[in-house]
């Protein structure tokens, strides 16, 4: 079924199907930033913090919709040092669980790219767990692989994990 993706503003709906997708990938045990179990109260401050800071113009929140349901996200930050103007960063990508293997993903990440272009971004960055990432959804969208660092993060349940740094440089035609 179609989905159609569009930068995502501060309403209640949004922030609830936000929270909705957080706690659910912190439930499957994968790595966002947060340990499981995700209180409810912690994963809405973090989503009205990110849409505060999306509506001063630092990241783009970008989100996937199908029939009303939010089915994935990925945030593009864009607030960066002033020696670092061509930079931006890609975070928080997720699909819902029953929304996977249908290119959502991979949809939103060009459209990413397509809106760091558009702010003039030339060099995109990003990390992702060792351990059940999405490193190979980067490996095929052209990112290429730095390095690991181990030991980087907490996993959900517990245990530690590296994490792998990607880069792609943005050119003409993106
Ligand atoms: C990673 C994630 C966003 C992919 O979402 P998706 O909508 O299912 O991705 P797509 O359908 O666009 O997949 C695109 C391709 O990448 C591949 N891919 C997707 N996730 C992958 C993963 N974790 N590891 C390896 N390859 C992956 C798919 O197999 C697909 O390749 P194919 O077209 O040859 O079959 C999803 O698995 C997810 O939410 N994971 C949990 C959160 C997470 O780890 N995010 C990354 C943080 S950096």
């Amino acid at each position: 079924m179609p989905f159609q993706i569009r930068a995502l503003n501060t309403d209640s709906h949004t922030a609830d199907q936000l929270c909705t997708l957080l706690i659910e990938t912190v439930a499957n045990g994968e790595s966002v930033s947060f340990m499981h179990p995700l209180a409810p109260d912690a994963a809405a401050a973090f989503w009205a913090s990110s849409l505060a800071a999306a509506s001063r113009g630092e990241r783009i929140v970008l989100g996937a919709w199908q029939d009303g349901t939010l089915i994935g996200t990925v945030t593009l930050l864009l607030d960066f040092p002033p020696n670092q103007p061509h930079r931006a960063e890609i975070a928080k990508m997720m699909t819902r669980l029953g929304h996977r293997g249908q290119g959502v993903a991979t949809a939103l990440l060009q459209e990413a790219e397509r809106m760091a272009a558009q702010e003039g971004r030339t060099l995109l960055v990003l990390d992702t767990a060792t351990d059940g990432g999405a490193a190979g959804l980067y490996e095929k969208m052209g990112y290429t692989l730095a390095g690991e660092i181990p030991d980087f993060a907490l996993k959900p349940f517990g245990g530690l994990t590296g994490t792998l740094l990607y880069w792609k440089r943005l050119g003409k035609g993106v």
